[in-house]
């Protein structure tokens, strides 16, 4: 788009302990295909350039066998394992692109995502280098102490919750990523909290949709079927 490249990587590296499913959750089937496979389809129709899928070592050719071949997905162009914690298969990700523009780190347990809001992503890290989609939180927002008193209450126009694709430079992404290797943190929960704390980066929030939910615990099966 525009002339420059864009990658995305689709994290299924987890190992989905709150599913409490012998399977990992991104293999579990909605509408007869696995949550892994609607993702990726949508990259694929949208104007990503190619995708980096990371999965655990030991899926690698079920992945490549049962979902990239069988369902002729063209823009794959590698599939790498993952590391112990989120960040790490993010990491792991980002080393495997040769050269690219723009990344867009989606978790493929977020199978509601449209190619409109991927398009969306596109447009908004091209203009402020980093973005990511939320929604404006519908609840309040309550932080409790140790014993789950509540202490205080953030205004809740201020509070969205994010989700992904989260869509960086390339360039950026990486210093980040290489300066929070030697660090070695553990209480990092997204790629946005990297720029943040390791570049010093806001990032720009663009308004995705109720709908793109993380698949997580055994309810959300249903929802997300029904919103497939
Ligand atoms: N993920 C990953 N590598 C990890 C951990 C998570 O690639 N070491 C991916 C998951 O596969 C998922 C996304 O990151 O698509 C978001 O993570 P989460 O929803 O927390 O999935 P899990 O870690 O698998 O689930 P849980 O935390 O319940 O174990
Ligand atoms: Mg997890």
């Amino acid at each position: 788009m525009n002339g420059k490249h864009i990658t995305a990587i689709v994290l299924a590296a987890g190992k989905g302990s709150r599913m409490c499913s012998k399977t990992p959750k991104q293999y579990l089937e909605l509408c007869g295909k696995p949550i892994l496979y609607y993702s990726l389809k949508r990259f694929e129709e949208s104007s990503v350039n190619d995708i980096i899928l990371v999965t655990g070592k030991e899926d690698i050719t079920y992945c490549k066998e049962n979902i990239v071949e069988k369902y002729q997905l063209r823009k794959i162009r590698q599939i790498v394992e993952g590391g112990t914690q989120r960040y790490w298969s993010v990491r792991n990700g980002l080393n495997a692109i040769i050269s690219t523009d723009y990344v867009l780190i989606h978790d493929a347990a977020r199978p509601c995502l449209t190619v409109k809001s991927i398009e969306q992503s596109i447009v908004e890290v091209m203009k402020s280098g980093a973005c990511t989609l939320g929604v404006p939180v519908k609840d309040t927002i309550k932080v409790v102490d140790e014993s789950c008193m509540g202490i205080a209450t953030p205004p809740r126009e201020y509070l969205w919750q994010v989700q992904t694709p989260q869509s960086f430079c390339y360039e950026d992404i990486m210093k980040a990523y290489r300066r929070m290797e030697q660090e070695m943190n553990t209480d990092i929960t997204d790629d946005t909290m990297i720029m943040e704390r390791y570049l010093n980066k806001k990032t720009k929030l663009i308004l995705g949709d109720y709908r793109n939910i993380k698949v997580t615990t055994p309810e959300d099966l249903l929802m997300a079927e029904i919103f497939l």
